[in-house]
């Protein structure tokens, strides 16, 4: 049976990449969630991901619990792998550091340990370079379960020549079919 996979989507230009990446695996048979930070709709709209996952797009952290159950919950048990594309420095330093103040960082704070986690962090070279970014970084690769692609090389949206190109949305993809089997 195909897996659930649940993706995450912070506020960065690359998001417009995720997009291939949510179509590659919905035409593969997967069955695929979106939750977008607040900051992440004022890129692509909930609306583009809605449509390419077939599915609603998970927004808000505080909704009416007989309408829809506690969907932070719910959706960690519905998740088989989580993967964040492209996960941007804000979002990178709030879970390394345990910060639970949206739907994403709550979900990620909240997947039982055996499920894995792929971090796509996408970012301007200096942010990605930046030290507490690095520190950040080491700190969950020190944990098994998190997996990083690091960011490639490249122009960037900003004009600059450097590290911290979101990978291409088929590398994402093989890592996401490796990662399960
Ligand atoms: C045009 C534009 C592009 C941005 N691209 C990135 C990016 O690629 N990576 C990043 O870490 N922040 C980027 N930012 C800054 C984030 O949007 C900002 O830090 C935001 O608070 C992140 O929110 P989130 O982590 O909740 O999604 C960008 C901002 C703008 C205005």
């Amino acid at each position: 049976m195909k897996k659930n996979i649940l993706i995450g989507v912070c506020a960065g230009i690359s998001s417009y990449k995720t997009c291939e990446l949510i179509r590659l695996l919905v035409k593969d048979g997967f069955s695929v969630k979106v939750i977008m930070t607040e900051s992440a709709t004022e890129f692509v709209t909930p609306l583009v991901f809605q449509t390419l996952s077939v599915n609603m797009v998970y927004l808000d952290m505080f909704v009416p619990a007989k309408e829809e159950g506690i969907k932070h919950i719910e959706l960690t048990e519905w998740t088989d792998i989580c993967v964040v594309a492209p996960l941007t420095a804000n979002t990178l330093s709030k879970i390394a550091n345990g910060i639970c103040d949206n739907l994403l960082t709550t979900v990620i704070c909240a997947l039982p340990e055996a499920k894995k986690i792929i971090f796509a962090p996408a970012m301007n070279t200096n942010m990605w370079k930046n030290p507490i970014i690095q520190e950040n970084v080491d700190k969950l690769q020190g944990l098994k379960r998190y997996i990083f692609l690091n960011p490639g090389r490249g122009f960037l949206a900003c004009g600059d020549y450097g590290e911290g190109r979101m990978p291409e949305p088929e590398e994402i993809y093989s890592k996401i079919k490796a990662s399960l089997k």
